[in-house]
């Protein structure tokens, strides 16, 4: 059995990120958007009912107005999807960008006229070839506003192996 530097037993077979490597290093992800591109599909959920303290309740929410400003600058392999809160509601705007292989990110701090910054974030997580989101190159929203990062829900394979 591997140990860490002071002895105690190690839990899984390595880093998480050495481990996200060999999972997306697989040849070929499939596209299962439908699109003639040969990317990593990349999930861009955003909160529909984000608002700010002291917004006219009377006026479309800034998460709405994001997404349909989203909605309207399509990309090759990434979907918009709209939700009802990402539980980052005190630091709104919010974004969760998620791809298969890869870590889900999840943004706030963002606004109605985010929608550039976001795919550009979002076209990093689907190039990455490590399962992480480049600091280089990275929106400066994106790089101040980042609330978590999720470990990918597949099964992780040792580098090693
Ligand atoms: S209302 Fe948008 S994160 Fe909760």
């Amino acid at each position: 059995m591997q140990t860490d530097p002071g002895g105690a037993p190690r839990r899984g077979p390595g880093p998480p990120e050495r481990r996200v490597i060999a999972a997306i290093s697989a040849p070929d992800l499939p596209p299962t958007c439908g699109c003639e591109e040969r990317m990593r599909d990349v999930v861009i959920h955003v909160c529909t009912t984000c608002k700010r303290e002291g917004d006219d309740p009377a006026l479309p929410r800034p998460g709405a107005e994001l997404a349909q400003a989203l909605a309207q600058r399509p990309a090759p392999c990434m979907r918009v999807t709209p939700v009802a809160c990402l539980g980052n509601c005190k630091r709104s705007c919010s974004v969760a960008l998620s791809a298969p292989g890869c870590w889900t990110y999840v943004f706030g701090d963002l606004g109605p006229g985010s929608a550039q910054d976001v795919l550009a974030a979002a076209a990093l997580l689907q190039t990455s070839t490590d399962g992480l989101m480049a600091w280089r190159g990275r929106p400066e929203p994106f790089k101040r506003g980042m609330i978590a990062r999720i470990p990918p829900l597949e099964p992780l394979q040792d580098a090693a192996e």
